[in-house]
């Protein structure tokens, strides 16, 4: 199976979601993340995140940002969006109805409420960082239950 995490920049919140995702999921599942915009592309994550991701001995240090692509809707299986705007904006890159069922919000996906979204932690410090990668870490522990059930 293969995961996309998806939030606006790809450089704060869906790396967190795959440097947790991969050390949740067993090697042949393969995650990734992508963004929205397509302004950080090729930039290592913000250096907040790596250093969370650090404390919680992950390293996301190699990865790098991209922008989601049309084939991303064709080749991945699950799609999660970090919130609403990415969800809207992902949904509006879909061609059809198998395209549409892969897309869900991270949280929702997750069993919280409807329409909860990971705040963006772009503007703001090291403890909005770790209270991303918490939600982050409860939520992929709920979408792994679900997929390896
Ligand atoms: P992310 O955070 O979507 O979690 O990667 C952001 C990164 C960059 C910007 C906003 C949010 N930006 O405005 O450049």
């Amino acid at each position: 199976m293969k995961i996309l995490m998806v939030c606006l920049g790809n450089i704060c919140r869906s790396p967190l979601a795959e440097g947790i995702m991969k050390t949740k999921l067993p090697e042949n599942f393969l995650v990734d993340s992508a963004g929205t915009i397509s302004m950080h592309e090729g930039k290592h994550p913000d250096k907040r995140a790596i250093k969370t991701a650090a404390n919680h001995h992950i390293d996301i240090s190699n990865q790098k940002s991209r922008p989601i692509t049309k084939a991303d809707l064709e080749v991945f299986d699950k799609i999660y969006c970090m919130d609403i705007d990415v969800y809207e904006d992902v949904i509006s890159k879909t061609r059809n109805e198998e395209q549409r069922q892969k897309v869900s919000l991270f949280l929702e996906a997750a069993g919280d409420h409807k329409n909860a979204e990971v705040p963006d932690p772009y503007w703001g410090d090291m403890k909005d960082f770790e209270e991303v990668f918490q939600l982050l870490d409860r939520g992929c522990d709920a979408i792994k239950k679900q997929i390896l059930t």
